[in-house]
Protein backbone atom coordinates (compact mmCIF):
# COMPACT_ATOMS: atom_id res chain seq x y z
CA UNK A 1 0.00 0.00 0.00
CA UNK A 2 2.69 2.18 0.91
CA UNK A 3 4.75 1.36 -2.36
CA UNK A 4 1.62 2.32 -4.03
CA UNK A 5 1.31 5.93 -2.96
CA UNK A 6 4.59 6.65 -3.12
CA UNK A 7 4.72 5.51 -6.81
CA UNK A 8 1.50 7.61 -7.35
CA UNK A 9 3.27 10.82 -5.72
CA UNK A 10 6.72 9.99 -7.56
CA UNK A 11 3.89 10.17 -10.85
CA UNK A 12 2.46 13.14 -9.96
CA UNK A 13 5.48 15.17 -9.12
CA UNK A 14 7.04 14.12 -11.96
CA UNK A 15 4.49 15.50 -14.18
CA UNK A 16 4.85 18.36 -12.45
CA UNK A 17 8.47 18.79 -13.54
CA UNK A 18 8.13 17.91 -16.68
CA UNK A 19 5.55 20.17 -16.43
CA UNK A 20 7.78 23.02 -15.66
CA UNK A 21 10.83 22.36 -18.12
CA UNK A 22 8.58 21.86 -21.17
CA UNK A 23 6.92 25.28 -20.09
CA UNK A 24 10.68 26.66 -19.36
CA UNK A 25 11.99 24.90 -23.12
CA UNK A 26 8.97 26.46 -24.92
CA UNK A 27 9.39 30.14 -23.48
CA UNK A 28 13.07 29.81 -24.82
CA UNK A 29 11.83 29.07 -28.16
CA UNK A 30 8.58 30.77 -28.42
CA UNK A 31 8.72 33.57 -25.84
CA UNK A 32 6.12 35.76 -28.06
CA UNK A 33 4.33 33.05 -26.49
CA UNK A 34 4.18 34.14 -23.25
CA UNK A 35 2.69 37.37 -21.58
CA UNK A 36 2.26 37.19 -17.67
CA UNK A 37 2.32 34.84 -15.34
CA UNK A 38 -1.15 33.42 -16.90
CA UNK A 39 0.00 32.44 -19.93
CA UNK A 40 3.24 29.99 -17.99
CA UNK A 41 0.88 28.82 -15.88
CA UNK A 42 -1.90 27.37 -18.49
CA UNK A 43 0.71 26.02 -20.89
CA UNK A 44 2.54 24.57 -17.61
CA UNK A 45 -0.70 23.12 -16.38
CA UNK A 46 -1.41 21.60 -20.23
CA UNK A 47 2.19 20.19 -20.18
CA UNK A 48 1.72 18.55 -16.70
CA UNK A 49 -1.29 17.03 -17.84
CA UNK A 50 0.27 15.37 -21.04
CA UNK A 51 3.41 14.74 -18.89
CA UNK A 52 0.24 12.55 -16.73
CA UNK A 53 -1.34 10.81 -19.40
CA UNK A 54 1.72 9.35 -20.78
CA UNK A 55 3.38 8.36 -17.24
CA UNK A 56 -0.54 6.68 -17.20
CA UNK A 57 -2.00 8.53 -14.38
CA UNK A 58 -5.70 7.63 -14.09
CA UNK A 59 -8.02 10.57 -15.97
CA UNK A 60 -8.72 12.67 -12.54
CA UNK A 61 -5.38 13.84 -12.36
CA UNK A 62 -5.28 15.77 -15.48
CA UNK A 63 -7.68 17.69 -13.85
CA UNK A 64 -5.27 18.25 -10.63
CA UNK A 65 -2.66 19.16 -13.00
CA UNK A 66 -4.66 21.86 -14.88
CA UNK A 67 -5.54 23.68 -11.99
CA UNK A 68 -2.95 23.25 -9.23
CA UNK A 69 -0.67 26.23 -10.20
CA UNK A 70 -3.94 28.31 -11.19
CA UNK A 71 -5.10 27.63 -7.23
CA UNK A 72 -2.23 28.51 -5.86
CA UNK A 73 -1.67 31.94 -7.42
CA UNK A 74 -4.89 32.45 -6.94
CA UNK A 75 -4.45 32.22 -3.20
CA UNK A 76 -1.33 34.28 -3.50
CA UNK A 77 -2.84 37.37 -5.53
CA UNK A 78 -6.33 37.21 -3.48
CA UNK A 79 -4.22 37.01 -0.03
CA UNK A 80 -6.21 33.92 1.53
CA UNK A 81 -5.18 33.37 4.83
CA UNK A 82 -2.77 30.87 5.20
CA UNK A 83 -5.62 28.36 7.55
CA UNK A 84 -7.59 27.98 3.90
CA UNK A 85 -4.96 25.81 2.73
CA UNK A 86 -5.12 23.59 5.52
CA UNK A 87 -8.96 23.42 5.92
CA UNK A 88 -9.21 22.88 2.14
CA UNK A 89 -6.62 20.13 2.57
CA UNK A 90 -8.23 18.71 5.20
CA UNK A 91 -11.84 18.87 3.72
CA UNK A 92 -10.40 17.40 0.25
CA UNK A 93 -8.69 14.02 2.39
CA UNK A 94 -11.79 13.63 3.99
CA UNK A 95 -13.74 13.43 0.63
CA UNK A 96 -10.96 11.82 -1.42
CA UNK A 97 -9.40 9.56 1.32
CA UNK A 98 -7.41 7.02 -0.74
CA UNK A 99 -7.25 8.35 -3.74
CA UNK A 100 -4.02 9.36 -3.43
CA UNK A 101 -3.43 5.51 -3.80
CA UNK A 102 -4.33 5.91 -7.18
CA UNK A 103 -7.43 4.08 -6.79
CA UNK A 104 -10.84 4.67 -6.45
CA UNK A 105 -11.86 8.50 -6.96
CA UNK A 106 -15.32 10.14 -6.01
CA UNK A 107 -17.54 9.90 -8.49
CA UNK A 108 -21.81 9.48 -8.05
CA UNK A 109 -23.87 7.13 -10.02
CA UNK A 110 -27.05 9.03 -11.56
CA UNK A 111 -30.36 8.71 -10.83
CA UNK A 112 -30.93 6.64 -13.79
CA UNK A 113 -28.68 4.18 -13.06
CA UNK A 114 -30.07 3.96 -9.49
CA UNK A 115 -33.42 2.63 -11.14
CA UNK A 116 -31.47 0.27 -12.99
CA UNK A 117 -30.18 -1.19 -10.25
CA UNK A 118 -33.61 -1.35 -8.21
CA UNK A 119 -34.63 -2.61 -11.06
CA UNK A 120 -32.42 -5.87 -10.79
CA UNK A 121 -32.88 -5.99 -7.26
CA UNK A 122 -36.46 -6.46 -7.37
CA UNK A 123 -36.22 -9.05 -10.07
CA UNK A 124 -33.41 -10.53 -8.16
CA UNK A 125 -35.85 -10.56 -4.95
CA UNK A 126 -32.77 -9.32 -2.83
CA UNK A 127 -32.73 -10.08 0.73
CA UNK A 128 -29.41 -8.83 1.92
CA UNK A 129 -27.47 -6.31 -0.67
CA UNK A 130 -24.27 -4.76 0.39
CA UNK A 131 -22.93 -1.54 -1.56
CA UNK A 132 -18.72 -1.55 -1.74
CA UNK A 133 -17.99 2.02 -1.87
CA UNK A 134 -21.25 4.05 -1.16
CA UNK A 135 -20.19 7.35 -1.78
CA UNK A 136 -22.96 9.65 -0.66
CA UNK A 137 -25.75 7.55 -0.72
CA UNK A 138 -26.92 8.31 -4.41
CA UNK A 139 -27.21 4.11 -4.96
CA UNK A 140 -28.59 2.97 -1.01
CA UNK A 141 -30.87 5.64 -0.44
CA UNK A 142 -33.08 5.23 -3.21
CA UNK A 143 -32.94 1.30 -3.26
CA UNK A 144 -33.80 1.75 0.74
CA UNK A 145 -36.47 3.63 -0.03
CA UNK A 146 -38.15 1.20 -2.52
CA UNK A 147 -36.60 -1.71 -0.95
CA UNK A 148 -37.47 -1.46 3.01
CA UNK A 149 -37.26 -5.39 3.90
CA UNK A 150 -33.64 -5.29 2.11
CA UNK A 151 -31.36 -5.64 4.50
CA UNK A 152 -28.75 -2.90 2.77
CA UNK A 153 -24.91 -2.69 4.10
CA UNK A 154 -23.27 0.54 2.71
CA UNK A 155 -19.41 0.45 3.10
CA UNK A 156 -17.45 3.81 2.69
CA UNK A 157 -14.26 4.49 3.82
CA UNK A 158 -13.81 7.99 3.18
CA UNK A 159 -15.29 9.80 6.09
CA UNK A 160 -17.77 12.91 4.93
CA UNK A 161 -19.27 10.50 2.36
CA UNK A 162 -19.98 8.18 4.84
CA UNK A 163 -21.35 10.85 7.09
CA UNK A 164 -23.79 12.05 4.44
CA UNK A 165 -24.78 8.66 3.66
CA UNK A 166 -25.22 7.95 7.07
CA UNK A 167 -27.34 11.18 7.80
CA UNK A 168 -29.48 10.58 4.78
CA UNK A 169 -30.50 7.02 5.96
CA UNK A 170 -30.49 8.29 9.42
CA UNK A 171 -34.66 7.10 9.01
CA UNK A 172 -33.91 4.22 7.42
CA UNK A 173 -33.50 1.37 9.94
CA UNK A 174 -32.87 -1.39 6.64
CA UNK A 175 -29.41 0.05 5.99
CA UNK A 176 -26.36 -0.53 7.91
CA UNK A 177 -23.32 2.16 7.01
CA UNK A 178 -19.89 0.70 7.78
CA UNK A 179 -17.06 2.84 8.02
CA UNK A 180 -14.54 0.52 6.56
CA UNK A 181 -13.13 -0.59 3.78
CA UNK A 182 -14.74 -3.40 1.92
CA UNK A 183 -11.39 -5.45 1.83
CA UNK A 184 -12.11 -6.21 5.16
CA UNK A 185 -15.77 -7.29 4.87
CA UNK A 186 -17.12 -10.95 4.24
CA UNK A 187 -18.93 -11.35 1.11
CA UNK A 188 -20.73 -14.29 1.76
CA UNK A 189 -24.12 -13.43 3.35
CA UNK A 190 -25.16 -11.14 0.51
CA UNK A 191 -27.27 -12.19 -2.31
CA UNK A 192 -26.32 -9.06 -3.83
CA UNK A 193 -23.52 -6.65 -4.59
CA UNK A 194 -23.03 -3.69 -6.06
CA UNK A 195 -19.66 -1.75 -6.93
CA UNK A 196 -19.05 1.56 -8.93
CA UNK A 197 -15.00 1.59 -8.21
CA UNK A 198 -11.90 1.68 -11.25
CA UNK A 199 -10.33 -0.31 -13.39
CA UNK A 200 -7.34 -0.59 -10.90
CA UNK A 201 -9.10 -2.65 -8.29
CA UNK A 202 -11.25 -4.51 -10.51
CA UNK A 203 -8.78 -8.12 -10.64
CA UNK A 204 -8.33 -7.69 -6.60
CA UNK A 205 -11.38 -7.26 -6.20
CA UNK A 206 -12.77 -10.22 -8.63
CA UNK A 207 -10.43 -12.68 -6.95
CA UNK A 208 -12.26 -11.76 -3.46
CA UNK A 209 -15.72 -12.12 -5.19
CA UNK A 210 -15.25 -15.59 -6.68
CA UNK A 211 -13.42 -16.60 -3.14
CA UNK A 212 -16.15 -15.29 -1.11
CA UNK A 213 -19.79 -14.57 -2.61
CA UNK A 214 -22.00 -17.47 -2.63
CA UNK A 215 -22.88 -19.84 -5.80
CA UNK A 216 -25.93 -18.39 -7.50
CA UNK A 217 -25.33 -14.65 -5.93
CA UNK A 218 -25.27 -11.65 -8.24
CA UNK A 219 -22.32 -9.30 -8.26
CA UNK A 220 -23.12 -6.28 -10.41
CA UNK A 221 -19.95 -3.73 -11.35
CA UNK A 222 -20.81 -0.17 -12.82
CA UNK A 223 -18.45 0.67 -15.54
CA UNK A 224 -15.50 -1.18 -14.91
CA UNK A 225 -15.56 -5.12 -15.74
CA UNK A 226 -13.93 -7.67 -13.73
CA UNK A 227 -10.57 -8.25 -16.24
CA UNK A 228 -11.33 -11.89 -18.15
CA UNK A 229 -15.03 -12.89 -16.50
CA UNK A 230 -17.89 -13.11 -18.66
CA UNK A 231 -20.39 -11.07 -17.56
CA UNK A 232 -24.65 -13.25 -17.39
CA UNK A 233 -25.90 -9.77 -18.79
CA UNK A 234 -24.77 -6.07 -19.89
CA UNK A 235 -26.90 -3.22 -19.43
CA UNK A 236 -26.31 -0.19 -20.92
CA UNK A 237 -28.28 3.14 -19.18
CA UNK A 238 -29.71 5.73 -20.76
CA UNK A 239 -27.53 8.18 -19.32
CA UNK A 240 -25.11 11.34 -19.42
CA UNK A 241 -22.05 8.91 -18.32
CA UNK A 242 -23.40 5.88 -20.38
CA UNK A 243 -23.28 3.78 -17.38
CA UNK A 244 -23.05 0.25 -18.05
CA UNK A 245 -23.61 -2.25 -15.34
CA UNK A 246 -21.61 -5.59 -15.91
CA UNK A 247 -23.85 -8.48 -13.86
CA UNK A 248 -21.68 -11.38 -13.23
CA UNK A 249 -23.90 -14.41 -11.96
CA UNK A 250 -21.64 -16.66 -8.73
CA UNK A 251 -21.01 -20.17 -10.01
C1 LIG B 1 -16.86 6.03 -7.81
S1 LIG B 1 -17.42 6.34 -6.17
C2 LIG B 1 -19.03 5.61 -6.24
C3 LIG B 1 -19.97 6.17 -5.19
C4 LIG B 1 -21.35 5.51 -5.17
N1 LIG B 1 -21.22 4.07 -5.10
C5 LIG B 1 -22.16 5.87 -6.39
O1 LIG B 1 -22.35 4.97 -7.21
O2 LIG B 1 -22.58 7.03 -6.50
C6 LIG B 1 -16.45 5.14 -5.27
C7 LIG B 1 -16.56 5.26 -3.77
O3 LIG B 1 -15.90 4.12 -3.20
C8 LIG B 1 -15.22 4.53 -2.03
N2 LIG B 1 -14.16 3.55 -1.77
C9 LIG B 1 -13.05 3.34 -2.53
N3 LIG B 1 -12.31 2.35 -2.00
C10 LIG B 1 -12.96 1.92 -0.90
C11 LIG B 1 -12.70 0.93 0.08
N4 LIG B 1 -11.61 0.16 0.00
N5 LIG B 1 -13.60 0.74 1.08
C12 LIG B 1 -14.71 1.52 1.16
N6 LIG B 1 -15.01 2.49 0.28
C13 LIG B 1 -14.15 2.69 -0.75
C14 LIG B 1 -14.70 5.93 -2.39
O4 LIG B 1 -14.42 6.67 -1.22
C15 LIG B 1 -15.90 6.49 -3.17
O5 LIG B 1 -16.82 7.12 -2.31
Amino acid sequence: MLKQRLATLCKAITAQVLGLALTAMLAGLLPALFHGIWSWVLVQGLAAALSACILRQPAWWMLIHLLFWPAVIAMLILHLPTWLYLAMLLLLTLIFWGTVNGEVPLFLSSTAAANALAAIVERENTRRFAELGAGVGSMVVPLAQRRPMMAIDAFEHAPLPWLITRWRCRKRPNVNTRITSFWSGELSRYDTVFAFLSPAVMPKLGEKISREMRPGSLFISSSFPVPDWRPESVIRIDDRRKTTFFCYRIK
